[in-house]
């Protein structure tokens, strides 16, 4: 429900739709303009102000979404990280943040953040109390992503966002893992909430997009950063973003069930030695997960027993594809040490708890009893120690 009383898919369907006055169309007409005569008003509407009649409607979806009072829409996730983060840091100020994040997100702030001045910290450990003693005087930002890449695990964010508002720290979110369907980190305090809309909200692997949704004042402030930056959307790939977002409820649904119908399947698997879905009551964190989220993502990992060799397994799949982006209505696996992961040093890897046998699986629309039989069918390949042909 948003704050106007409507439901998850009526906001997917409706909220910021534009009206087809020529044709009386079923769906939002498309605005390719770049130049905009002025109006009455005097608004300036250009791609890069934000302020195109696509952007803007898709805009007010998204806000009311994530329950926020205003949102932008950006050319990528880390479009939107890096102007949110940005907006709220200059040289002298400092950062904490989550110990294991996008490595994007991580790049960025370890490759880019001593040339601004801005100084950062990274957690040790995922409790409320890591994050304090991480907090200095000029501490202006907490940053947190969960379910965290690639075990999943859970960080408490009204713990995390009460510590930050003792401190007066502004906090921010990526919510990409979640998405607006299974969680709304607003309702639980936080301020700014990021997406890589590249994932569940495109849903289709076709569309490079991202998103910020917060309160007016603090969406004004990325605002104008924002438009300095140039990190816009082109109206058709907003155009096409709406369109999917449209049935972002309904397949991100189909994804919980069938997430946990495969982290069920996988936990009692005998070649199977740990699966990491906080749906499981077995996850470390599956009490807090119950707590702070409406279902329990899409997105799992498992560990293949070691004499099972996790790239041949990934080339015995028939169905699943093995695939960098997650969050498709396609199911995806990667292995973290071949890829996310490849560039930490395998120590800093099993500091982390990610053996070369994990395999993060990006759980699909299909119908879960072809997934098992995928899986069975490239299990039983690499025991008889041959290659699938394609
Ligand atoms: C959790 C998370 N945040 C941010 C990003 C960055 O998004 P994009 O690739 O759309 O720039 C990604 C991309 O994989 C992601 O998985």
């Amino acid at each position: 429900m948003d704050k106007k009383g409507k439901g998850l898919n009526t906001i997917c369907t409706h909220v910021g739709e534009l009206e087809d006055t020529h044709y009386k169309g079923a769906v939002s007409p498309l605005y390719m303009s770049t130049s905009y005569a002025f109006d009455d008003v005097d608004i300036k509407r250009y791609p890069r102000y934000f302020n195109t009649p696509n952007q803007e409607g898709l805009c007010k979806k998204i806000a009311a979404l994530e329950h926020a009072e205003s949102a932008l829409i950006f050319g990528s996730g880390m479009a939107a990280v890096s102007t949110a983060l940005l907006a709220f840091l200059k040289a002298g100020d400092h950062i904490v943040l989550q110990q294991t994040l996008y490595g994007g997100t991580y790049n960025l702030v370890t490759e880019e953040f001593d040339k601004y001045g801005i100084s950062y910290s990274f957690t040790e450990g995922w409790e409320p109390k890591d994050f304090e003693e991480k907090i200095k005087e000029n501490t202006k930002v907490i940053y947190i992503e969960t379910p965290s890449n690639p075990l999943l695990t859970i960080t408490d964010i009204e713990g995390v966002a009460a510590i930050a508002k003792k401190h007066s720290i502004v906090t921010m979110i990526d919510n990409t893992f979640a998405s607006p369907v299974n969680r709304n980190p607003i309702d639980l305090g936080i301020d700014v909430v990021i997406h890589s809309a590249t994932k569940y909200m495109g849903g289709h692997s076709d569309i490079c997009a991202g998103a910020v949704a917060s309160t007016k004042e603090h969406m004004n402030r990325i605002f104008h950063l924002a438009k300095n930056f140039g990190g816009s959307l082109s109206d058709y790939t907003v155009w096409l973003l709406e369109r999917s977002i449209k049935t972002m409820g309904l397949r991100v649904k189909a994804q919980n069930e069938n997430a946990l119908t495969m982290a069920q399947y996988l936990e009692g698997h005998k070649d199977i030695d740990a699966v990491y879905y906080p749906g499981l009551v077995i996850h470390k964190d599956h009490e807090l997960a119950k707590r702070q989220m409406k279902g329990f993502g899409g997105m799992l990992s498992f560990e293949l027993k070691p004499f099972l060799d996790a790239s041949l397994f990934q080339k015995s799949l028939r169905l699943i594809k093995s695939s960098m982006s997650p969050a498709g209505v396609e199911s995806t696996v990667l292995s973290p040490s071949q890829t996310s992961h490849f560039l930490m040093s395998p120590e800093v890897r099993a500091e982390q708890g990610i053996k070369d046998g994990l395999i993060r699986f990006s759980v699909g629309i299909e119908e879960p009893e072809d997934l098992i039989s995928d899986i069975e069918h490239a299990i039983k390949e690499i025991k008889k120690g041959t290659k699938a042909t394609f």
